[in-house]
């Protein structure tokens, strides 16, 4: 946090006076790796979801800034049901979350009653309430891996981060539900393949919520694009590994509020977005005037139901057990 963006139309004391408000809340302010240059640069901590989640589960303040999405902060509510959790818009949704209601997955549930149901953390509380594991796309490989492999599974809700899953553990017995992100399914193989023609010798780093992620595995494993070079990562694993690289450019085939942090980890490298219009609506619902006025103002706070936060936390809590950090810690 040495350097910040200023919001542009905003008084030049904004970033003073969110932070005097979180210090004076004893609020902790965290922003999800897609959030808009400004939030990320002012939060205390960025990172991916699981990583967040973690944070959200340990920290000693008094309350959780929430900026990100609502599935997100409802997260963070059912791992801290006594901790004050807000988001300064209550009405960033998420496209994938609403491809599946608790409804549509007990019906499901009634057609496979023996199987196991691991749901994407990107679900509404209801959901995971039925739900015997969550996961990130950081774990969601381990977690599977630590179902015993003759356990049929229901994975929801999303189809290519299912497929990913399916490939990497070499399991037969995953239904996977046919639910998308609309921001990342929008990232075509069409994209794809325009980019990686245009850039020759770049690295490639690919979310496994892309609609382009089984073109990117498939031309590596055909060899149209070198295999070292081409790496499915969740958000924080993309962090991980901008780090690390040395390469010249990286194409990066995510929401492209990721670029921030990409070029923030690694000036030297240029990072470069696979489709440039990939920008969730929903996280750029947060903007710096609706921080402000929910430090402010105390808007808009998260409820849970306590029923159906206790019949969630198992599963939340066994995300957050499994796999590696995720990033922001
Ligand atoms: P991760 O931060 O877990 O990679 O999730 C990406 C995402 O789409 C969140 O909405
Ligand atoms: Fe949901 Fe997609 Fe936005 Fe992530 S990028 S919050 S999955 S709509």
């Amino acid at each position: 946090m040495t350097t910040r963006t200023v919001p542009t139309g905003l008084d030049a004391d904004w970033a003073q006076q969110v932070r005097e408000l979180a210090r004076e809340r004893n609020a902790v302010i965290l922003a999800h790796n897609y959030q808009l240059p400004e939030i990320q640069d002012i939060a205390d901590y960025v990172g991916d979801s699981l990583g967040l989640s973690r944070i959200a589960a340990e920290t000693d303040a008094d309350e959780v800034i929430f900026c990100g999405v609502h599935f997100m902060a409802e997260t963070a509510k059912i791992l801290s049901p006594d901790r004050r959790v807000f988001i300064p818009d209550a009405n960033a949704g998420c496209s994938l979350a609403d491809t599946i209601d608790a409804d549509q997955l007990r019906a499901w549930k009634a057609e496979h009653p023996d199987a196991v149901v691991v749901s994407y953390v990107n679900t509404t509380a209801e959901v995971k309430a039925l739900t015997d594991v969550c996961c990130t796309s950081s774990n969601a490989v381990d977690v599977v891996n630590s179902i015993d492999p003759d356990q049929e599974i229901l994975f929801l809700p999303d189809q290519f981060l299912g497929a990913h899953v399916r490939r990497r553990t070499g399991r037969e017995n995953i239904h996977v539900w046919a639910g998308e992100c609309h921001v990342h399914a929008d990232i075509s193989p069409t994209n794809l393949v325009d980019t990686v023609t245009a850039n020759p010798g770049a690295e490639l780093y690919v979310h496994p919520e892309c609609g382009c992620t089984t073109s990117a595995l498939w031309m590596a494993e055909s060899g149209e694009l070198p295999q070292e070079n081409t790496h499915i990562l969740s958000t924080g694993g993309m962090l991980e590994a901008a780090r690390k690289s040395t390469s010249e450019k990286v194409l990066v085939a995510t929401e492209i509020g990721m670029l921030h942090q990409l070029r923030k980890a690694n000036p030297a490298t240029e990072f470069m977005p696979v489709n440039p219009k990939a920008a969730c609506p929903y996280m750029q619902m947060i903007t710096a005037e609706k921080l402000l006025a929910c430090l402010r103002n105390q808007t808009d706070e998260i409820f849970v139901d306590e029923k159906i936060a206790a019949a969630a936390r198992g599963a939340v809590e066994r995300m957050v057990a499994i796999g590696n950090p995720g990033g922001g810690e």
